[in-house]
């Protein structure tokens, strides 16, 4: 069985996913966290982010694994090596979009997001899953929130979940981070292949309007309804 959750950056696709994962004993596959891993291979390698071919060459080359670590968190390794905090950095930010708008680079990665579900049941999460990776999927969500609360959540996360003393500060990161995710959004909704963008059978659920258990015991109630009815 798979679950499709896409849905823009920060609207918390990656929380609720691990949540549904944790639920129904299924793997969380985070496809935004392999696009990162291109580019920071990219970045570190030197291969410019308009060599779409030299990026494409990357996407088919490194090896991309998921383990969990004794506390039962997913780490994402390139090549082998441990590259969670790595893929979370301004700089990889900053390039995942042009690299995740390469045809070549969205090619390779598919590959290896399919094979991930052969073996398992998979909630799967990121832009295009509902649509292209896994257009077959029993259950497909699309995630959306307010953009000034997602860019909210993003720096409240930064800070460890805790509201920082100096409110000043903290208003003005929220801005400049509702920049970057409006950019972001702009980039992944108008490129021209597998855009961000909700499948026709979705379910949209907007998450600013909802708590996080609201969201899950939604989805939640679509798995069931659904394995009922394949009963
Ligand atoms: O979900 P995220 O912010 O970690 O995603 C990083 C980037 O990868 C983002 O710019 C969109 C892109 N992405 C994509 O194009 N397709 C996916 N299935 C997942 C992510």
């Amino acid at each position: 069985m798979i679950v499709a959750i896409d849905g823009p950056a920060g609207s918390g696709k990656s929380t609720i996913a691990g949540l549904v994962a944790n639920r129904f004993g299924m793997a969380k596959l985070d496809t935004g966290a392999m696009y990162r891993a291109v580019a920071l291979a990219a970045l570190e390698r030197g291969v410019a982010l308009d060599d779409a071919d030299g990026l494409a060459g990357l996407a088919h080359e490194v090896e991309i694994t998921f383990a969990p670590d004794e506390a039962g968190a997913l780490h994402i390794r390139l090549d082998g090596r441990d590259v969670s905090r790595e893929i979370r950095t301004p700089r990889v930010d900053a390039a995942v979009s042009l690299v995740a708008a390469v045809p070549g680079v969205r090619e390779g990665l598919v590959v290896q997001q399919r094979r991930f579900a052969e073996t398992c049941d998979v909630v799967a999460e990121g832009r295009d899953i509902g649509t292209v990776v896994f257009p077959e999927a029993e259950v497909k969500v699309f995630l959306t929130a307010d953009p000034a609360e997602r860019a909210r959540r993003r720096v409240l996360q930064r800070h460890g979940g805790i509201m920082p003393a100096d409110e000043s500060a903290f208003d003005a990161e929220v801005a400049e981070t509702l920049a970057g995710i409006q950019e972001r959004d702009r980039i992944d909704s108008s490129r021209d292949v597998a855009p961000l963008a909700a499948a026709p059978d979705a379910v949209r659920i907007d998450s600013s309007a909802t708590t996080v258990e609201g969201v899950l015991d939604k989805i939640a109630a679509l798995v069931d309804a659904y394995r009922k009815e394949a009963r």
